[in-house]
């Protein structure tokens, strides 16, 4: 793994769109995730899909449609505890096993989730 590359472009477009799929089947599929999110799953997805591409080193699609991500801020509305995280990261770590990944990447993506979902967190 050449440290300058990104996972963008290790992976690639394809395979992050595929991640954001599965990762919302689990959504769809946890109840306590499931309540948090809107009725129709469509835009959130494409949302995680643009924020992912970004932050992966691809387009910058995201902000150019949303801004600045700010993304503890846009989580303030929902109760996010330690167990909400769990759902959550289960959610990101379910859809990550089921790509054929370079298991350094991999452990790359799961630190940057961990990091990230462990920020969001505004509730004991
Ligand atoms: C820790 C537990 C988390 C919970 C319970 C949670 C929940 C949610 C919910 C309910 C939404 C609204 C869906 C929508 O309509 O867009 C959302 C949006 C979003 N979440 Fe999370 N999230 C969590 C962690 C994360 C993490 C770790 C990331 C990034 C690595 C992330 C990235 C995003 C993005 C990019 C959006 C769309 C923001 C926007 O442009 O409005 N979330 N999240």
């Amino acid at each position: 793994m050449n440290p300058f590359q990104t996972v963008f472009e290790l992976i690639g477009a394809d395979q992050i769109k595929q991640l954001t799929s599965y990762f919302y089947e689990e959504v769809a599929s946890n109840s306590a995730l499931r309540k948090l999110y809107p009725e129709d799953l469509s835009g959130a997805e494409e949302r995680l899909h643009l924020f992912l591409l970004q932050v992966f080193g691809g387009p910058q699609t995201y902000s150019e449609q949303r801004g600045h991500p700010r993304l503890r801020m846009r989580h303030l509305e929902w109760r996010i505890d330690a167990t909400m995280r769990n759902h959550w990261l289960n959610a990101m770590f379910t859809a990550l096993d089921k790509l054929q990944l370079d298991p350094n990447v991999k452990e790359l993506m799961m630190e940057y989730f961990i990091k990230v979902a462990n920020h969001m967190i505004n509730h004991e």
